[in-house]
């Protein structure tokens, strides 16, 4: 380790009252990007991270877009290999609200010493995490003479909400992004005290699936046993997406798929099935047979419903035949698999179903690829190497079962392979009620970003 990395970690170490203090500012501000009448905080939340980085020695600009605003930040040393930090400012929805023990958007310290944590929405995913880069740079802007890449940062609003602006916005900025490699702060560590680096990411296809019945709903008692019933048809289509060993039943789901790579390292992981069944409050996995929980996760597709609705849903008895049902479906894809083809299948396998007297509406939401990340690249050597300064255990390469699309599209648009380097833990509850993000792993995060950063510079910008 440098004497100058040495003198950015000291400042680091002295100045994290004020980073939480930084980061409690952004935590304050709703930016759900889902829902449009949180339109103008996303932007606010833009404006105040642009401003974050202008104090971390950045030159930053909020660019509109179709959606919610792209912010851009540039700086460093020219001469450096170009950096892309990519993090998301959105959150996701705090509902629902009364399951929160604190006011969602107001940042909480709670626990005590080394289980002291932050609980808010949005304070793992991904404000915390994001804010772990900007404050690297930021100490080694204040303290480091700059930091030794050419960086650029770019922040999202719209990750939460299926990225529609990213791929056109990405497309108009090719040449000034063009990184030598990127830097994304959206995913977990191994555990406590492990570091992780994340090399796999499921794909996703998301569909709104409406079965529409009877032109209104209709009294049960008058029409009941003679009249289709969407919601009966609707749970008997989707109860059948499943047979009996926990595989999806749509036509050629699995074509494609292979069995990982890394499949044999993943079983020398000493992975605890009992604390990550344990933070769902859980203690049996169920899946796919003949699978183990991190391949359930990690490296198999799954078909899941998340959300079903249809009829009376208040309070108390309405005898009533509803005109409609609809349920929210979305897979998570492997590499092998193409998300358009599944998609189709998908549709075809529901139209092929149609009960009598009903028809379907089915509308996309979004269809993103698997990533699979190279193991074997000197940046991701460096950033292990960095983070064994940092850790004494050694960094752990894993899967990761959510999905981040753009990752897919720094692979296509900008040719640049991507450092999924995060500080998440199991427990954090990301999108659920009480949210949070461990202050340990937000010191380390900020104390691994720059020594990652020393590292990366290291590797030296391309010759060519
Ligand atoms: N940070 C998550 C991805 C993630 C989830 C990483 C779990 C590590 C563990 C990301 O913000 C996210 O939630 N992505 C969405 C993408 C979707 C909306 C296209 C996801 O995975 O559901
Ligand atoms: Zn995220």
């Amino acid at each position: 380790m440098s004497a100058t990395l040495d003198t950015v970690l000291n400042h680091i170490d002295a100045s994290l009252d004020a980073a939480l203090d930084r980061l409690c500012g952004l935590l304050r501000i709703p930016s759900v990007s889902t829902d449009p009448a949180h339109a103008s905080d996303v932007q606010a939340c833009a404006e105040h991270a642009a401003d974050l980085l202008r104090a971390a020695g950045l030159d930053a600009t909020v660019h509109q877009t179709q959606g919610h605003p792209m912010v851009v930040a540039t700086g460093g040393d020219p001469k450096g290999p170009h950096v892309l930090y990519y993090g998301h400012y959105d959150v996701q929805p705090a509902d629902p609200v009364e399951l929160w023990d604190t006011a969602p958007f107001e940042p909480t310290i709670v626990g005590e010493g080394d289980e002291r944590r932050i609980v808010c929405r949005g304070a793992a995913d991904d404000k915390g995490q994001l804010m772990m880069f900007v404050e690297a740079l930021r100490a080694w802007h204040e303290v480091g003479g700059g930091t030794p890449l050419r960086v650029t940062v770019l922040l999202e609003g719209e990750e939460e909400s299926g990225s529609p602006s990213l791929d056109p916005f990405l497309e108009a900025h090719r040449d000034a992004l063009s990184p030598d490699v990127c830097v994304v702060s959206d995913t977990g560590m191994w555990d406590r005290q492990t570091p992780a680096i994340t090399t796999m990411l499921r794909g996703m296809v998301y569909l709104d699936v409406t079965l529409h019945g009877p032109s209104h709903d209709l009294h049960s008692g008058m029409y009941g046993g003679a009249v289709v019933n969407p919601i009966n048809e609707l749970t008997r289509v989707l109860g059948g997406l499943h047979d009996e060993n926990g595989r999806v039943t749509i036509d050629g789901f699995y074509d494609g798929v292979r069995e990982p790579a890394s499949a044999e390292q993943w079983r020398a992981l000493e992975f605890d099935e009992a604390a990550f069944l344990g933070s769902a409050g859980l203690t049996t996995s169920t899946g796919e047979a003949g699978r183990s929980v991190l391949e359930r996760i990690w490296s198999r597709p799954t078909l899941d419903l998340n959300g079903i609705f249809g009829g009376y849903t208040g309070e108390g008895a309405k005898t009533v035949i509803a005109a409609q049902a609809s349920a929210k479906l979305s897979c998570r894809l492997v590499p092998g698999q193409d998300p358009e083809a599944i998609e189709a299948s998908i549709k075809a396998h529901l139209e092929a179903r149609t009960p009598e007297g009903c028809t379907w509406t089915i509308v996309g939401h979004g269809c993103n690829p698997a990533i699979e990340v190279s193991t074997d690249s000197p940046w991701l050597h460096a950033a292990v190497d960095a983070l064994g300064t940092e850790f004494d255990n050694d960094t752990v390469l894993c899967g990761c079962g959510g999905s981040i699309p753009v990752v897919g599209s720094f692979q296509s648009i900008l040719g640049a392979q991507s450092l999924l380097i995060g500080f998440g833990l199991d427990d954090d509850r990301v999108h659920s009620p009480n949210e949070k993000f461990d202050l340990m792993c937000f010191h380390r995060g900020i104390r691994s970003h720059a020594a990652v950063a020393e590292a990366l510079a290291g590797v030296g910008a391309p010759t060519t």
